[in-house]
């Protein structure tokens, strides 16, 4: 399996510099908003957002350096995401993120809830700071997309009627929304015309989508472990992903269990044999394929280059991670 390291090595270096950036950024204002996030930032995380704001930052200004607007915009893609994951932590009441004890677990829910709107309201700082009004409009938007897509999932727990088209719109909003954002973001700050811009949004979406997928595959299959977040627990609390969706089709009594809750002893061991051995899982690897196939043949209004084949390749790895 190919690490993400490798990956982006075109731009480990970029990387470093923005993990000691962000510690930075969000100090000052009050030590426990600062022990706050750093313990999320110093805990690190795959950098994934922030890896495909700078290799298309470089794709994108060939035999040019990048500016200091291409490294804002990546830190503040993944500030945005620290601060969902912090708000998210604290809705799921899930105690591990990133292989630590999460920020609620750690300071407690007070703390969780003011360190992530701490932390949106500091990238949007960072954000009008850029000076571009587009980009400003593209990436507000994408914070009120992910508010948007935990209400619907929150609102369709346990719903068995709902359909494949709304699991993807919901994951849209919640995941890919901020990667193809801040993908045109990045076209426009390097002055691709609207078209290149355009299909750098669909590379994200795409990629965001397929990564949404393999992330709730993994939910069912991983580790805890593995994963540094617990496993398991998007069922349980009634969250259905691709694979229950799947599931679904083919084993009608599914519904019955998920409709009920749960509420019977063994209902949910059995809810999730009857899923591991259903087709779901097959079929959603399937779908994350797809989409990440789709993601690459976006990437074709760019000129070839070390970074733009790391573009390509983290497709791969996105879907490499299941096997
Ligand atoms: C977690 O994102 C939330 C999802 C969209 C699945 P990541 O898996 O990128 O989390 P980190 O940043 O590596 O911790
Ligand atoms: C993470 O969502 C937060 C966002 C994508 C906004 P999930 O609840 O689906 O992901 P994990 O499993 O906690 O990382
Ligand atoms: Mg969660
Ligand atoms: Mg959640």
């Amino acid at each position: 399996m190919t690490s993400t390291t490798s990956i982006f090595s075109p731009v480990e270096a970029d990387l470093q510099l923005l993990t000691e950036n962000l510690k930075n950024l969000v100090g000052a204002r009050h030590p426990i908003l600062y022990a706050a996030a750093d313990h999320l930032f110093g805990a690190g995380g795959k950098r994934i957002r922030p890896a495909i704001v700078l290799l298309l930052s470089r794709a994108t200004m060939p035999n040019q350096e990048i500016t200091p607007r291409h490294r804002r915009l990546a830190e503040i893609t993944e500030m945005i995401h620290t601060a969902s994951l912090v708000h998210d932590d604290v809705v799921d009441e899930s105690e591990l993120r990133r292989g630590v004890p999460t920020v609620h677990k750690r300071f407690g829910n007070r703390v969780a809830v003011l360190a992530g709107d701490f932390l949106f309201a500091q990238s949007s700082w960072y954000l009008a700071s850029l000076d571009n009004l587009e980009v400003v409009k593209l990436l507000s938007e994408v914070i009120m997309d992910m508010a948007a897509g935990e209400i619907q999932q929150g609102m369709n727990r346990f719903d068995t009627s709902l359909s494949l088209e709304a699991y993807l719109e919901k994951s849209y909003y919640k995941t890919a929304s901020l990667i193809a954002n801040s993908a045109k973001s990045v076209g426009i700050l390097s002055d691709l015309s609207a078209e290149a811009s355009a299909s750098l949004y669909q590379y994200g979406r795409q990629i965001g989508l397929a990564f949404q997928i393999v992330d709730d595959i993994f939910d069912f299959t991983g580790t805890t472990s593995a994963l540094g977040k617990p496993a398991g627990s998007d069922l349980k609390s009634g969250i259905l992903t691709a694979p229950v969706l799947f599931a679904l089709e083919e084993v009608p009594y599914l519904e019955t269990l998920i409709e009920r809750e749960f509420a019977q002893e063994g209902d949910l061991d059995q809810a999730l044999a009857l899923i591991a051995n259903s087709s779901g899982i097959d079929r959603s690897r399937a779908l994350a394929a797809d989409l990440a196939k789709q993601a690459v043949a976006h990437l074709e209004v760019l000129t070839p280059s070390p970074e733009h084949q790391a573009l390509i390749d983290l497709a791969d790895y996105a879907l490499s991670r299941l096997y």
